[in-house]
């Protein structure tokens, strides 16, 4: 190979790098946008008065806490029916209550985690054994 031949193609090089990254120099010193979950979920849309089993600021930041809970509550103690403070009584159930609301599993939970960087790592590996809700995209 000529020495001219090789600066072609460095230059061909450093062309393809230039492009390859513009995605990334556009992106630089932008914030990343906060998640926006999502309750538009047509059971969601049904309840009269929309809210969760615990109040928003205690699911927000102890949602984990609480199916921890009750995973041992149903699978240690064979308990199933959790009462809230409110004294509305749920089935302690990921896939048949948590999901039943929240059936926008990729607009809601999803949105969250992978703001948060846990998509690649722990939460989706509950779904390896639960089911995640059937969505139409
Ligand atoms: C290896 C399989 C497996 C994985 C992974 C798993 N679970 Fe479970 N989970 C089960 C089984 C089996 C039960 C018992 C089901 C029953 O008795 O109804 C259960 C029960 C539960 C329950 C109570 C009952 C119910 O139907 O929801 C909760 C809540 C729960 N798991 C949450 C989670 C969460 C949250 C994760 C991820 C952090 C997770 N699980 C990951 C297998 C799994
Ligand atoms: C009866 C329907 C219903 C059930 C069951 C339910 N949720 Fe919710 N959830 C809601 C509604 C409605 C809100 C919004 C509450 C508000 O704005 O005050 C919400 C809010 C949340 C939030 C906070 C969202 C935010 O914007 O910060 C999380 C997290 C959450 N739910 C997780 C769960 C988990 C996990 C379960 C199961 C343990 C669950 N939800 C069960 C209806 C439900
Ligand atoms: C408002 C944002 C938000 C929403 C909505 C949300 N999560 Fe989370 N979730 C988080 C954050 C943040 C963490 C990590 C908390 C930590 O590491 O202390 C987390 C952690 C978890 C964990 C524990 C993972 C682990 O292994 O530690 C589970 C299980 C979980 N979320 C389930 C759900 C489910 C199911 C839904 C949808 C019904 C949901 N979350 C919706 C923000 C959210």
């Amino acid at each position: 190979m000529k020495i001219y031949d090789a600066r072609y193609v460095l230059i061909g090089l450093a062309i393809f790098v230039g492009l390859f990254t513009i995605p990334f120099w556009y992106n630089m010193g932008r914030a990343v946008p906060p998640p926006d979950p999502k309750l538009d979920t047509p059971v969601i849309q049904q309840m009269a008065v929309k809210q969760c089993v615990l109040p928003l600021a205690e699911i927000r930041t102890g949602h984990m806490q609480l199916l921890n809970d009750w995973r041992t509550w149903v699978v240690r103690d064979g308990l199933r029916t959790y009462v809230a403070a409110d004294g509305k009584t749920y089935n302690m159930s990921l896939q048949n209550t948590c999901m039943d609301c929240h059936s926008n599993k990729t607009q809601f939970c999803d949105q969250c985690h992978i703001y948060a960087g846990l998509e690649a790592g722990t939460v989706p590996y509950c779904w390896t054994c639960h089911i995640a809700p059937k969505e139409n995209q």
